[in-house]
C-alpha cells in the first residue's frame, strides 16, 4: 500500500438509488415503503422552474413527516450556475430536521463548486446547531467535471460518492445519442472477414466505458462510493441488468433507479450472491491455511491464490456483511 492512507467514506449500502421528483408528492409514500437503499428527492432536472419553491416545501415536509425507515435520504439541489441553488441548500437544511443524510450536487465542474457548497452547509450546520454532518453525493456529468474529477473527488471531507450522470454527460460532450444510458448502435467495430465467405461482424462496444472507469478510479482513490447513473428505458429490465452488471464489474457498487421497477434489479445485481460469498470465504480460509504452513500463495480449484486474492475476497465478504447488517 501507499504511505498515503485512503480514508473510506461512512459505510452505507447504496445498491439502488431512487430518484423522486420533489414536485410529485403522490410518489413519496410509495418510495418510502419501497426497497431502495437511497432515495434522492429531486429539486433539479425533474422539476420545472416555476415549481421549485413548492418542491422545496414538499421535500421539507416529507423529510419531517414521512417514515422513511432505514433509507439513506438525499436531496438533489440545483446546479451552481442557477439562482435556485442557494435557497435549495438554506431552506432544506434549515427546515428538514435530522432525517436528511446527504446533499446531491449536480453538474459539479470544479473542486471549488464543492468547496462553495461545503462553506454554505457548514455555516448552516453551525448556525442551526445541527448535530448530524451532511455528506455529499457528486454527479459527474459534464466534460469539465470529468476533466477535473480527481480534484473534485478530493475537494471535501463531506464527499461520499461519485455518480455518473450519463444523460447530461452525453449532452455536454455532444455525443451523438438521445437515449438516457445504454448502448449506442453507432459505437462499435467491424471485424475483419471471419471466414472464406468474407462475413464480417459488427460488434457493439460500451461507449461509456472510459467515463465509468475514470469515475471508479477517482472515487476509490478517495475512499468514495462509485455509483452508476440512470438507465431511461424502465421497460427493459434486461438492458438495465446488462448496464448494471458491467458497472459492477468495473467497481461501481450501485446504480440509480428512475422507476421503482429498477429497484429490485439493482438490489439483487449489486448484492454478492451466496455462491460468490461462499467462494470468497473459501479463498480467505485457504490462504489462512497456506499462511499457517508458512506459504504466501496456494492453489485452490487448480488456480493460484495469494494475498491479493484475500483482498479481492474481502471486498465481497465485507459488502455482504454490510448488506446483512442493514437488514
Ligand atoms: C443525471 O442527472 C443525468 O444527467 O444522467
Ligand atoms: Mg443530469
Amino acid at each position: 500500500m501507499s504511505f498515503k492512507l485512503v480514508e473510506p467514506a461512512p459505510a452505507r449500502v447504496n445498491r439502488s438509488e431512487l430518484s423522486v421528483p420533489g414536485s410529485s408528492t403522490k410518489l413519496f409514500e410509495k418510495a418510502a415503503k419501497g426497497d431502495a437503499d437511497v432515495i434522492f428527492l429531486d429539486l433539479e432536472d425533474a422539476v420545472a422552474p416555476d415549481d421549485k419553491p413548492q418542491a422545496r416545501k414538499n421535500i421539507i415536509q416529507a423529510l419531517n413527516e414521512i417514515d422513511w425507515g432505514n433509507k439513506t435520504m438525499s436531496v438533489r439541489i440545483n446546479g451552481l450556475d442557477t439562482h435556485f441553488m442557494y435557497r435549495d441548500v438554506v431552506e432544506v437544511l434549515e427546515g428538514a430536521g435530522d432525517r436528511i443524510d446527504l446533499i446531491m450536487i449536480p453538474k459539479v465542474g470544479t473542486a471549488a463548486d464543492v468547496y462553495a457548497v461545503d462553506m454554505l452547509v457548514t455555516q448552516i450546520e453551525k448556525a442551526k446547531g445541527r448535530k448530524k454532518k451532511i455528506g455529499f453525493e457528486l454527479i459527474i456529468e459534464t466534460a469539465l467535471g470529468m476533466q477535473n474529477i480527481a480534484e473534485i473527488a478530493a475537494a471535501s471531507p463531506r464527499n461520499e460518492s461519485l455518480h455518473f450522470g450519463v444523460a447530461d454527460y452525453a449532452a455536454s460532450t455532444k455525443a451523438k445519442i438521445t437515449n438516457i444510458g445504454g448502448p449506442n448502435k453507432l459505437y462499435g467495430v467491424l471485424t475483419d472477414p471471419l471466414d472464406a465467405s468474407g462475413r464480417r461482424d459488427f460488434v457493439w462496444g460500451d461507449m461509456w466505458h472510459y467515463a465509468i472507469s475514470r469515475l471508479v478510479v477517482a472515487a476509490r482513490a478517495n475512499g468514495l462510493r462509485a455509483i452508476d447513473g440512470p438507465f431511461g428505458d424502465f421497460k427493459d429490465p434486461d438492458g438495465y441488468t446488462a448496464q448494471a452488471n458491467r458497472a459492477a464489474a468495473l467497481g461501481c457498487e450501485g446504480k440509480w433507479a428512475i422507476h421503482p421497477a429498477q429497484i429490485p434489479l439493482a438490489n439483487q445485481l449489486f448484492s454478492p450472491s451466496e455462491a460468490e460469498v461462499k467462494q470468497a470465504r473459501r479463498i480467505i480460509e485457504a490462504m489462512r491455511q497456506a499462511e499457517a504452513s508458512g506459504q504466501g500463495a496456494a492453489a485452490l480449484d487448480g488456480k493460484l491464490i495469494d494475498y491479493a486474492s484475500i483482498r479481492q475476497a474481502e471486498v465481497i465478504v465485507k459488502m455482504a456483511d454490510r448488506i446483512a447488517a442493514r437488514g
